[in-house]
């Protein structure tokens, strides 16, 4: 299989990728010798080791393709993933998932308190745009602008908060979403930052938008699967090795393609999708081998 034959590639490309955007957040997040001391030291908490780092991977093999510098993929990268983490800080707010564990260790608001977790959310989402309006991330002002937007949609009321927002209204009582309406939920608040992380690599490698769609159908693909292979998760995973609280989903009364399809057919959907993915790829060659093994290694994930 894909994942097993590309496997020591992928988990090399994996690490790299932790170690070098640990790094940059680290050079990007010195603590301040002042009042903000608490707020810097709490975006430190969340934002430096743990994740897997699979949208900054996402871009810099995208941008890898077309000859990108690493530093200004990983930028990028940085960017969604600041976006990403401060996504996964609200979540597990009492107010929303209501979640002890992230990463293997206490969550934000546990670790410092419900405000600061707020604010540490708050700015790291505002940090992700002070990543990409810096020229250190492009020379060019309209790549910058055209990343700052592309970030801005896939994390606003069309993309992440929009589908956070469906989520959290999928447990009122009467309100039944169908096979539609999940698929919309789950492209909007896990698909859409892992589009983005490809059409930022792409925009980095100024591709113009009418030679995008293979990557752009690549990425719908992976996001959904991605999502999919998180709900399975919940149900079948291992909470030591996933690092969060599982089985969760149901209890909180979250519709996903598991409730709604069960394991079985929500994982053969999973694994369709990924071909699918691999499928849009074929105009690529050995240089797309990383998004390929990506693809497999999304469904097949133990965390
Ligand atoms: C978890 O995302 C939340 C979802 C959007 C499904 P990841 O599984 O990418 O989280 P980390 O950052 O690797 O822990
Ligand atoms: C979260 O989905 C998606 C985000 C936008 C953060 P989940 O609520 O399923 O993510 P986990 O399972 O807590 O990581
Ligand atoms: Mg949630
Ligand atoms: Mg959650
Ligand atoms: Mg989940």
């Amino acid at each position: 299989m894909l994942v097993e034959a590309h496997g020591n590639v992928l988990s090399d490309a994996i690490k790299r990728v932790q170690s070098e955007i640990d790094s940059l957040f680290d050079a990007l997040l010195p603590v301040p010798d002042d009042t903000s001391a608490r707020l810097v030291e709490a975006m430190r908490y969340a934002a430096i080791g743990g994740g897997k780092r699979v949208r900054p991977l996402l871009v810099c093999s995208t941008a890898a393709l077309f000859g990108v510098s690493r530093d200004a993929a990983l930028r990028a990268g940085a960017a969604i993933e600041a976006i990403h983490v401060y996504s996964l800080i609200h979540d597990d707010l009492p107010c929303m998932d209501n979640d002890d564990l992230r990463h293997g260790k206490p969550t934000l608001h546990k670790a410092f308190d419900e405000a600061t977790a707020v604010l540490a959310g708050d700015a790291l989402h505002a940090l992700a745009f002070e990543i990409l309006a810096d020229d250190a991330t492009s020379e060019d002002p309209f790549t910058r602008v055209e990343l700052i937007a592309t970030l801005g949609t896939a994390s606003g009321m069309s993309g992440m908060a929009g589908g956070q927002m469906m989520d959290m209204v999928a447990d009122e009582e009467g309100v039944i979403y169908d096979l539609p309406a999940i698929t919309r939920l789950q492209q909007l608040k896990t698909g859409a930052l892992l589009a983005a992380s490809v059409e930022m690599g792409a925009i980095l490698g100024k591709l113009p938008p009418q030679g995008r769609a293979h990557l752009r159908a690549y990425a719908r693909d992976i996001g959904l699967a991605f999502q999919i292979a998180d709900d399975l998760l919940d149900v079948e995973g291992d909470t030591d090795k996933a690092g969060k609280a599982l089985r969760k989903d149901s209890e909180q009364g979250k519709q996903t393609f598991v409730t709604l399809l069960g394991v079985e057919r929500a994982r053969e959907q999973a694994r369709a999708l990924t071909d699918q993915a691999i499928g849009h790829l074929a105009s690529y060659g050995a240089e797309a081998e990383i998004l390929r093994a990506l693809a497999r290694f999304i469904v097949e994930r133990d965390r």
